[in-house]
């Protein structure tokens, strides 16, 4: 089955923009690729965040995790949409970027996997809009161990 993405109320253009902005922090001297994300709560706040490398490498923290990490240490458990921009950081918008699979999980972790939307752009007029259910599909929550999620 088809599925029906409603982008109603998500401020698309708003998020790319400001994962754009995001980017431009991005802390990146081993892998040169510079990510920026923007995620919107259920408030319609949106937190930003950018990659930031380190120098023994498995504490990076990949752009989509540094957003989500801001808005839940800020009170929001409810996300509905996040933006990401990403490549080489001499290059803007040269290739749709992803999210890490970890970094879906996280989304998973304060999400509704069929209500998420993740947006990879280009730029404002190049973009790709997917749910979560998508990226990450039949997977594993809050729901299989606390009864009702993440409150
Ligand atoms: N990266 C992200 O920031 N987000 C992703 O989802 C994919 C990978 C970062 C991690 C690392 O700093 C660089 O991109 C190369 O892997």
């Amino acid at each position: 089955m088809e599925q029906v993405i409603n982008i109603q109320d998500i401020p698309v253009i708003e998020l790319i923009r400001s994962a754009q902005e995001a980017r431009k922090k991005a802390y990146v001297p081993y892998s040169g690729y510079a990510v920026g994300a923007a995620v919107l709560t259920r408030e319609l706040r949106i937190y930003t965040g950018c990659n930031i490398e380190n120098a023994s490498y498995t504490p990076t923290i990949c752009a989509e995790r540094c957003a989500i990490s801001k808005a839940v240490s800020e009170g929001s458990r409810k996300l509905k949409a996040i933006a990401v921009v990403g490549g080489p950081k001499e290059e803007n918008g040269s290739q749709f970027a992803f999210p890490c699979g970890v970094c879906r999980q996280v989304m998973r972790e304060f999400a509704d996997p069929d209500e998420f939307l993740v947006i990879t752009a280009k730029n404002e007029q190049e973009y790709r809009i997917y749910s979560l259910s998508q990226l990450l599909p039949e997977s594993f929550g809050p729901d299989n161990l606390i009864e009702g999620g993440i409150k």
